[in-house]
């Protein structure tokens, strides 16, 4: 039988191939048996949904309630609400009848249905009253979870996952009211609110004009620690017959900034390009970094083309500058080209709302390390 390539990119991380996080996992654990409520925020593809996912399979071995709901997808208040009941069916047990006639019983005007799914399998959906205000179907559903706990005389963990998404409903004022008022009440549930979209949870949870400030605790999700990555990477490779050095597993560790799904990525290109028994050197490494870049160069491909002009100038200035350079200075704007400081500014900014580029005081990063790498492969400055 051939080895399978250990390392996964495009799913999430579980079982063997989920590296460490024990200190993250350890102070969710804490938070959901105290009942408290987290915000985790991140940015893409850190690694928090195949954390949280862990979370909550040990809390429920520890007899929790748990519940997860990705709300990404969600594009109004109705689709909410059926999501939402929808997560809690999903998490019942027994007989499709017994869940049946449990979910007839806790919700009053929501209508379950059992349908069937593509895969023949039964699910249940949710039909609404015409003409109900789906604001007050909400306040039903949350409340409805909390009576459920309540009768089965457990406590809860509720996850909403992407939850800036929220945000962008046209009624999200008032959704972020009713979630305010129904989850100071809930006092054995802990409700955890996760987004990558670092400025709008910012503007969500701490902002004071809106309903949710100051709502939980602040959990920024970092990047994994890379003596852990390093060991995870030398590890998965010497488990499937294949030796890669410790120092080569340093320096992709480095390459990748310790970014996890990066670090899965290169390595998942750097097996598969490698003969077992075969010795994995520095020149490997670097083809498989290309290798990866080229797999990934299409998707930046479209994020450039819809860039304007300006904001292409102010990546290609990002890509290039050293960290600690002052950006807005004549001889940058000069450089690069970049008309001047307030456009320059401007540009920035929409490239921090648009999530390719972040914040932090006056310093700004790009995002993604790899579209850093594929700007400075592609736009070289002399
Ligand atoms: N603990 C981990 N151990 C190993 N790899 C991980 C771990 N966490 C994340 N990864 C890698 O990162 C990828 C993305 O993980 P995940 O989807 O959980 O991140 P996310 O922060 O939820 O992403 P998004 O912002 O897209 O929702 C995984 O497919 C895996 O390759
Ligand atoms: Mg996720």
């Amino acid at each position: 039988m051939y080895p399978v390539n250990p390392f996964i990119f495009d799913s999430l991380a579980s079982e063997e191939n989920f590296c460490n996080r024990e200190r993250e996992i350890e102070e969710l654990l804490g938070d959901i048996r105290s009942s408290h409520n987290v915000i985790i925020f991140s940015q893409r593809r850190y690694g928090k949904t195949s954390l949280i996912k862990k979370v909550l399979h040990l809390a429920k071995i520890e007899g929790f309630l748990t519940i997860y709901m990705d709300v990404y997808h969600i594009l109004d208040e109705e689709d909410l609400v059926k999501a939402y009941a929808k997560a809690l069916a999903s998490t019942m047990e027994g007989s499709i009848e017994k869940i049946f006639e449990t979910l007839k019983t806790i919700f009053s005007s929501l209508r379950p249905k059992i349908t069937v799914d593509a895969d023949g399998k039964p699910e249940f959906t949710f039909g609404v009253e015409s003409g109900r205000d789906p604001i007050m179907d909400l306040e039903e559903v949350l409340e409805s979870v909390k009576e459920y706990a309540d009768k089965k005389g457990l406590k809860a963990a509720v996850v909403f996952d992407e939850f800036q998404q929220i945000g962008q409903l046209q009624q999200a004022h008032r959704i972020e009211s009713i979630i305010r008022s129904q989850i100071q009440g809930h006092k054995d549930i802990s409700y955890i609110f996760m987004g990558s979209k670092k400025h709008l949870i910012f503007d969500m949870f701490g902002d004071p004009a809106r309903p949710l400030y100051g709502g939980g605790k602040m959990l920024p999700l970092e990047k994994i620690a890379p003596k852990h990555l390093k060991r995870f990477v030398f590890s998965r490779f010497r488990s499937t017959g294949k030796h890669l050095p410790k120092e080569v597993a340093s320096r992709l560790v480095e390459i990748c900034e310790s970014h996890p799904y990066y670090t899965q990525y290169v390595s998942h290109s750097l097996w598969e390009t490698m003969p077992p028994n075969s010795p994995i050197t520095d020149t490997d490494l670097g083809n498989a970094v290309n290798l990866t870049i080229s797999r990934i160069a299409p998707r930046y491909d479209s994020i450039w083309d819809l860039l304007p002009l300006r904001q292409r100038q102010a990546l290609i200035a990002l890509a290039d500058l050293a960290p600690n350079e002052k950006i807005f200075s004549g001889d940058v704007i000069l450089k690069y080209g970049l008309a001047s400081a307030p456009s320059f500014r401007k540009a920035l900014k929409r490239l921090v709302d648009k999530s390719l580029v972040d914040r932090d005081q006056n310093t700004f990063s790009i995002i993604d390390v790899f579209f850093k790498k594929w700007i400075q492969m592609n736009f070289s400055i002399e």
